[in-house]
């Protein structure tokens, strides 16, 4: 017997896989967690929102590579004792910062399956590919676009956006770009979107190899629309200057205050001048699942491309990006890379041919798609959109409550979801600043904050499905205490509570 035949042998005797020896006590200690999760979901508002992480708890993460084997059982004390109550917050309905979803229990239980599954979605015949093709036809319809059109999982919008820059890229430039990269030409080479769209748009150009000064960021109006004249006169401009404009992106809810572009002329502008016409609908395309929202969002059906997230307003557990292509044949065209070792077939595994990875830069690619199913079956369109229309009619309560507030100033028109308001006071961005972080830390809620006209707001983006008044209540008094602890002339700061770490 050679060495490595006597190796493999012994290996195979000893049953050396990473199963577990013994299926009872795993499974017994798979119900337990799986039964400590659901509690940790239902009783989520016993938590604090977001603690602090203690400088002890921090350093653990800081350890050796760990060699030696260790019980499943301690491991996963560690994670109940020390990531647990770190986490962000996002599950809670107190949660309001930045724009996070709160993912439900369907959601969670569809990722186990998934992870139980591993199946890769970067290609081959098997039926998660069909799952994932199922989401694509059910967006294509929802949007309103043709036979033909192609989406894809991808990690978030961000990805997304870079994605149908690249789209747009090779459309303008043809398949030839790939081979010879970005030539002297592609240096004249402009982009458009507005002053109020998201920073991803810019790291896009910037990744994609225009550089971001490529990007011309036009001026909004007062609800943080972009001004279409503008938009025409700097291509107009740009055309003069021997520049080739060839993409605009549109935003369906920007993400300072939620405003929605008029996408109907956009589309139209984008048509008679010959330029991508991409939309970033982040958050604000599903609100294509609430009737009152769809009719605003008219002109999204016109889009080259929308880029999208499930994990916001969807409520998917993070992560679940998607970008939708009008046309998948410039899709394929952008990214679709033949390979020996991936070489299609007409049957076997190695079939049904295109694969995922022919639309997007990933080969490797998880199952995103099932715990979107489960969530979209489960729960049905229309429950789904009357979640998005509830936290609409909460913006407008916190927006009410504000006006009816002498000590607080409302900063932007409330349009979707998301309140951008402060605390009256002498130095207000220091003390909106600290109020924010104050809060934060005492648990009660979680607001975000942002910069509108150079001034810090206090920004409160409701996404969460369990969000409801109490939370809206909770977040106004606690500005209205923290506001007053915080201004001058008040006595000093008295020591915040935390409320204690939880375990699980
Ligand atoms: C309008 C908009 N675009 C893009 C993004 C980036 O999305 P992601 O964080 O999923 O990459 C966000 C995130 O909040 C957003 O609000």
């Amino acid at each position: 017997m050679t060495e490595a035949l006597q190796q493999a042998d012994s290996q195979s005797k000893t049953g050396e896989t990473l199963d577990p020896k013994n299926w009872d006590e795993m499974r017994a200690l798979g119900h337990r967690m799986l039964d400590d999760m659901i509690d940790y979901v239902a009783n989520i508002r016993d938590r604090p929102v977001w603690q602090p992480i203690p400088e002890n708890v921090r350093a653990r993460f800081d350890a050796e590579l760990p060699r030696r084997a260790s019980e499943l059982a301690d491991v996963y004390r560690e994670f109940s004792d020390f990531i647990v109550p770190y986490a962000t917050g996002n599950v809670h309905p107190g949660f309001m910062g930045w724009v996070h979803g709160g993912g439900t229990p369907v959601g969670m239980l569809a990722e186990m399956l998934a992870a139980g599954l591993n199946a890769n979605l970067g290609g081959r015949d098997h039926i998660p590919i069909e799952v994932e093709r199922q989401i694509v036809e059910w967006m294509r319809q929802l949007f309103g676009f043709p036979k033909g059109a192609s989406g894809i999982f991808v990690t978030g919008t961000s990805m997304a956006n870079l994605m149908a820059v690249l789209v747009a890229r090779t459309t303008v430039l043809g398949r030839s770009v790939r081979q010879r990269g970005l030539g002297d030409d592609s240096a004249l080479l402009t982009a458009y979107t507005s002053k109020a769209a998201h920073g991803c748009i810019s790291k896009a150009m910037d990744i994609a190899g225009f550089g971001s000064d490529a990007l011309r960021c036009i001026d909004v109006d007062s609800s943080h629309r972009i001004v279409l004249a503008s938009l025409r006169e700097r291509i107009a401009l740009d055309r003069s200057a021997g520049r080739t404009p060839f993409l605009v992106v549109g935003s369906a809810g920007t993400v300072d205050i939620g405003a929605i572009d008029d996408l109907r002329a956009l589309s139209s502008f984008c048509r008679e001048e010959g330029l991508w016409f991409h939309v970033d609908g982040a958050f604000g395309a599903l609100g294509m699942l609430a009737p009152e929202l769809a009719a605003r969002l008219a002109g999204i059906e016109l889009a080259d491309s929308i880029a999208l997230d499930f994990h916001k307003w969807g409520q998917v557990p993070y992560d679940a990006g998607f970008l939708l292509v009008r046309d998948g044949d410039r899709h394929l065209d952008t990214f679709a890379a033949p390979a020996a070792y991936l070489r299609r077939e007409s049957r076997g595994l190695a079939a049904n041919s295109p694969w995922p990875c022919d639309l997007g830069p990933d080969l490797s690619r998880g199952f995103r798609a099932l715990k979107t199913w489960f969530t979209l079956k489960t729960y049905g369109t229309e429950r789904l959109g009357a979640v998005i229309t509830r936290s609409c009619a909460l913006a407008r309560y916190l927006e009410a409550r504000i006006l009816a507030e002498p000590r607080l100033e409302l900063m932007a028109p409330v349009q979707l979801n998301i309140v951008c308001f402060r605390y009256r006071a002498d130095n207000p961005d220091q003390i909106n600043g600290d109020v924010v972080a104050d809060i934060q830390e005492s648990g009660i809620a979680a607001p975000s904050t942002t910069l509108l006209a150079g001034q810090l707001a206090i920004r409160a983006a409701i996404v969460n499905h369990r969000t409801d008044i109490r939370d809206i209540d909770a977040l106004l008094s606690a500005v209205l205490e923290f506001g007053a602890r915080r201004s001058p002339g008040d006595l000093a700061l008295p020591q915040l509570e935390h409320s204690p770490p939880l375990a699980m």
